[in-house]
């Protein structure tokens, strides 16, 4: 049995693939190794927790003493590492939690599988996901692709173009087999509702404002984040070592024409008159440094390992809001804090 170590799996994208792997490989052991930090909530990964071959451990990834200890009890196989602070708002404000999970916590697992590896790499594998924001903005034309020369402008970006820099240098250096993939924007279940989309759609069920950073003209690149994790998986046990491979799909939105379309979907599903929720658009201060336009060309992706986004957005958005409508527990709990209580009860 293989045992594989993946950070961050009480997130959003984090859930997402502890889900996938532990239903579809039962010969892996899956230890998700998550702080549970105001973006981690275990109540994401109910339906898998009483599986055989998935142990959850709560601790942080810049705990020395803790990432070595987990290397030589478990004889980690493999890493994916999406243990991160994720919001672009929040490291404007507060950068230096960013610097110190994003960059020190990667280093501290690629030291301590350097370590326990010590040379020996058959059939081991470093994987770190990131982010397309490394490679800077766009202007109107032309793609990101895996070659283009890293240009971050937030402190979030700045910390995970640094992660990405030492996971490669490590490969370079030590010879550690890694594998590096950047993503655009991902939607779906589970995501905490301070990024765009579920926030928007929480505000718009809630006849609260939507803040539209400045005009809301900004465009994004939007992926279902289960496609997200099927790449994830084709990469882990497809990719070339040493090799990146951006993520993206295919599916470039304005901020503003998106929101127009949540609010078309939220008001259907809720029975309200067509448009009647665009008074809530309120445009706000725009967000310092706010990048432009990013968007992915994933053809090498699709090309060399045959991936492929499999849903349609119009579809994908239709999940989306339903899952939130019908789940606003799920939303009430992770905006009240209340969702840190199923830990306590689960596991002291
Ligand atoms: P998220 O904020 O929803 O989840 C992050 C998870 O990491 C949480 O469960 C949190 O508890 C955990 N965590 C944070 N700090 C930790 C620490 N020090 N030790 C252990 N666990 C810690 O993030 P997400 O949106 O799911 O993103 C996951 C990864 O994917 C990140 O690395 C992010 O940079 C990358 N990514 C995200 C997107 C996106 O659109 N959300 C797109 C591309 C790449
Ligand atoms: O591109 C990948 C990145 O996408 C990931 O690496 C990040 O972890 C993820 O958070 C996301 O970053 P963005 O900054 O693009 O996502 P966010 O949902 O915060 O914002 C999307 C766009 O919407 C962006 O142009 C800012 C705008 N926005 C966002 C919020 C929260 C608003 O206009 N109003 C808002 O209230």
């Amino acid at each position: 049995m293989k045992h594989i170590l993946i950070t961050g799996g009480a997130g959003f994208i984090g859930s997402h693939v502890v889900r996938l792997f532990v239903n579809n490989y039962s010969d892996y052991h899956i230890l998700n190794l998550d702080a549970l930090t105001y973006a981690g909530n275990l109540e994401n990964l109910k339906d898998v927790e009483g599986q055989p071959n998935y142990t959850f451990i709560k601790g942080n990834i810049c705990d020395e003493d803790l990432v070595k200890e987990l290397f030589s009890t478990y004889r980690i196989d493999g890493v994916i590492h999406l243990a991160a602070e994720s919001h672009v708002d929040r490291s404007i404000t507060d950068p230096l939690s960013f610097v110190k999970t994003n960059v020190y916590g990667t280093l501290n697992l690629l030291e301590a599988a350097k370590d326990s590896w010590k040379g020996n790499f058959e059939e081991k594998l470093f994987y770190h996901i990131s982010t397309d924001e490394v490679y800077g903005s766009l202007g109107k034309e032309g793609f990101f692709i895996e070659t283009t020369a890293y240009d971050p402008n937030s402190p979030y970006s700045a910390s995970k173009a640094s992660s990405d820099h030492f996971v490669r240098a490590y490969h370079n250096t030590y010879g550690l087999p890694i594998v590096v993939s950047n993503c655009s924007n991902n939607y779906g279940s589970h995501q905490f509702p301070e990024k765009l989309i579920p926030l928007f759609i929480n505000n718009i069920s809630n006849n609260k404002p939507l803040p539209v950073y400045g005009k809301g003209q900004n465009v994004r690149d939007w992926l279902y984040v289960e496609d997200h994790a099927k790449a994830i998986d084709i990469i882990f046990h497809k990719g070339i070592t040493g090799d990146t491979y951006n993520i993206g799909g295919f599916n470039e939105w304005k901020n503003i024409d998106l929101i127009k379309v949540l609010i078309k979907v939220v008001d259907r599903l809720l029975g309200r008159e067509e448009g009647a929720s665009e008074k809530l658009i309120t445009y706000v201060k725009d967000r310092a440094g706010h990048d432009f336009r990013y968007a992915i060309d994933a053809s090498k992706l699709k090309n060399e390992l045959g991936w492929e986004p499999s849903l349609q957005f119009e579809e994908g958005i239709e999940k989306t809001v339903k899952w939130y409508l019908e789940n606003k527990d799920w939303v009430n709990n992770v905006t009240s804090g209340e969702y840190q209580k199923y830990y306590k009860e689960m596991y002291e």
